[in-house]
């Protein structure tokens, strides 16, 4: 896929990409509001966050000629029964504003689908301009938003909650 000048592809994820995941990870932890985490995700709790990617879970990555440069996770959302999987994007800060955030969120609804689930949320920060019009530009639409959802950084944040539902009520 090419937006610009460079090109890039997208993959499923392996061991081998973890420490790069982690890597973009552990900087939106220190210099965002993007994930709650205020701690660096460390090696041991890497391993158990890959470790717990199930049959109904999914990670991608997307790649140019310098590794990985962008990751996106599908997982069952919260509690056991509900037909709801989360995503989560994240593109490495230097290669954002390419569509990279765009083509990762595009392949985890067609892997939601495939993976036959009905509807697909995200929780984002509410000040996450980037997370939330990424969503909206791909259908999503805001549930509400839920006040004083975490503290971070000496502030309270608030967490909107989008949907995208992948079938049609019958
Ligand atoms: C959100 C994020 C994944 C977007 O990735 P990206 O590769 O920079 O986004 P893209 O270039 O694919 O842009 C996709 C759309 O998002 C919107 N967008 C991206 N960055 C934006 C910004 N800073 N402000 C407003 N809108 C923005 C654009 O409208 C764009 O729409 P278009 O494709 O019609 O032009 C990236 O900013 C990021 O990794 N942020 C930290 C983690 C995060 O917040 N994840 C989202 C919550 S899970």
């Amino acid at each position: 896929m090419a937006r610009g000048t460079r090109t890039f592809a997208i993959r499923s994820a392996t061991h081998e990409d973890l420490k790069a995941i982690v890597g973009i990870y552990n900087w939106a932890v220190n210099q965002t509001f993007a994930t709650i985490d205020s701690e660096p995700l460390g090696t041991e709790e890497a391993a158990a966050w890959w470790e717990a990617h199930g049959k109904r879970s999914k990670l991608i990555v997307s790649t140019d000629d310098g590794g990985v440069i962008g990751w996106a996770r599908l997982f069952p959302w919260n509690q056991r029964g509900f037909d709801i999987v989360e995503d989560l994007v994240y593109v490495d800060p230097v290669h954002q504003g390419r569509g990279i955030g765009r083509a990762l969120l595009a392949e985890l609804i067609k892997e939601a689908r495939g993976l036959g689930y009905r509807t697909i949320v995200a929780t984002i920060a509410t000040d996450n301009r980037a997370g939330l019009q990424l969503h909206s530009k791909l259908g999503f639409e805001v549930v509400g938003t839920i006040r004083d959802a975490a503290h971070k950084f000496d502030r309270w944040m608030d967490i909107t909650l989008v949907q995208l539902a992948l079938e049609e009520r019958s």
